[in-house]
């Protein structure tokens, strides 16, 4: 942790109150101009802070950044993994792919403000308004062979169902396998790329698996393109006041990877109760896009791999897997 995320530490550990500049300059070995100096920073970067002399300064309201210094403290538990974070970035699943290329990674990390070029399921373009969004992705290791990786995808959607609902008190929606929905509208684009190694064989041939998440936080409707606007919604035009991006990004990372350690020892399966109850397709027609014959039928759940399961009209139960298929339900989005 740098020193700003140090002071940003102790304000944060103290709010509510006044933390005095002396006993941080104590504490961190730093001079109070020091101390000063970076109190200064982190209220440039949106936070509230009321410094008065022989008092200290109150932290009362928080940086709107996504550097690491900010997120980190305000994740509930440590968790260890390389963080990059930028203004203005192409796609922060382009970040890790390169960050991979250069040193292998176990876990890390990327965020940024806005994206250039963010990409969503299937080569769509995901629209990325700086500083009013969260997007960032996340590289993991996992010690699986390929074709066990599959169920993965479904842990962010569950992870971004519990931190929005802790950080907003909104109950969100799953649609298979993870589009995250309010209100009818998708709030939440995760997309997952696997990388192997087609020269390996079984738990070696799994090189990463890169998990991109793209929250509507605190975009107004203006922002939403006018062709999107009938799909998607964010957190602000539901809460109708602004959300902290840093504090549920904290939140999204901390709830991941409680769940990613758990899922590398026993698999998906066991969140599938949780994964089930969150979902918003169970019992509903849908018709599956993007395979080779169109399916249609109702949605009768999921199996412990992250399988959605469709019964066709004849009764029959059909293990629809994840990749590139979407379903959509046949009375519009979800
Ligand atoms: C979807 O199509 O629903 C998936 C959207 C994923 C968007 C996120 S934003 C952060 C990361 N970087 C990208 O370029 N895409 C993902």
């Amino acid at each position: 942790m740098n020193m700003r995320g140090k002071v940003f530490a102790r304000l944060l550990k103290g709010r509510g109150g006044y933390v005095s500049g002396e006993a941080l300059s104590g504490e961190l070995g730093i001079s109070r101009a020091a101390v000063g100096k970076h109190v200064r920073l982190i209220a440039a970067d949106g936070a509230d802070i009321v410094s008065v002399p022989n008092k200290g300064h109150m932290l009362k309201g928080l940086p709107d950044r996504l550097k690491p210094e900010y997120v980190l403290p305000m994740m509930p538990a440590p968790a260890d993994f390389n963080y990059f974070w930028a203004e203005e970035v192409d796609s922060t699943n382009d970040v890790l792919k390169r960050e991979a290329a250069k040193n292998p990674l176990q876990t890390a990390v990327a965020a940024a403000e806005g994206q250039t070029g963010g990409k969503g399921r299937k080569g769509r373009d995901w629209v990325s308004v700086c500083g009013k969004g969260l997007f960032f992705s996340i590289l993991a290791t996992p010690d699986m062979p390929p074709n066990k990786t599959a169920g993965i995808t479904l842990i962010p959607a569950i992870a971004v169902c519990r931190a929005i609902l802790e950080q907003t008190g909104i109950r969100t929606g799953i649609k298979w396998p993870n589009d995250i929905i309010a209100g009818g509208k998708k709030v939440c684009g995760i997309s997952a790329g696997l990388s192997a190694n087609m020269d390996a064989v079984g738990l070696d041939a799994t090189e990463n698996v890169i998990i991109g998440i793209g929250v509507n936080v605190n975009e107004a409707e203006g922002d939403i393109p006018g062709a999107l606007r009938q799909k998607a919604v964010s957190l602000k035009m539901l809460l109708k006041k602004t959300v902290s991006r840093p504090a549920l990004m904290a939140r999204i990372l901390h709830e991941f990877f409680e769940l990613y350690d758990v899922y590398v020892r026993h698999g998906v399966g066991r969140f599938m109760d949780e994964y089930t109850k969150l979902s918003v397709l169970p019992g509903k027609n849908v018709r599956v896009l993007g395979g080779p014959a169109m399916l249609s039928g109702k949605c009768a759940g999921f199996d412990e791999t992250g399988a959605l399961l469709l019964q066709d009209k004849t009764g029959k139960t059909v293990r629809i897997i994840g990749g590139e298929l979407s379903v959509r339900g046949e009375d519009g989005y979800v």
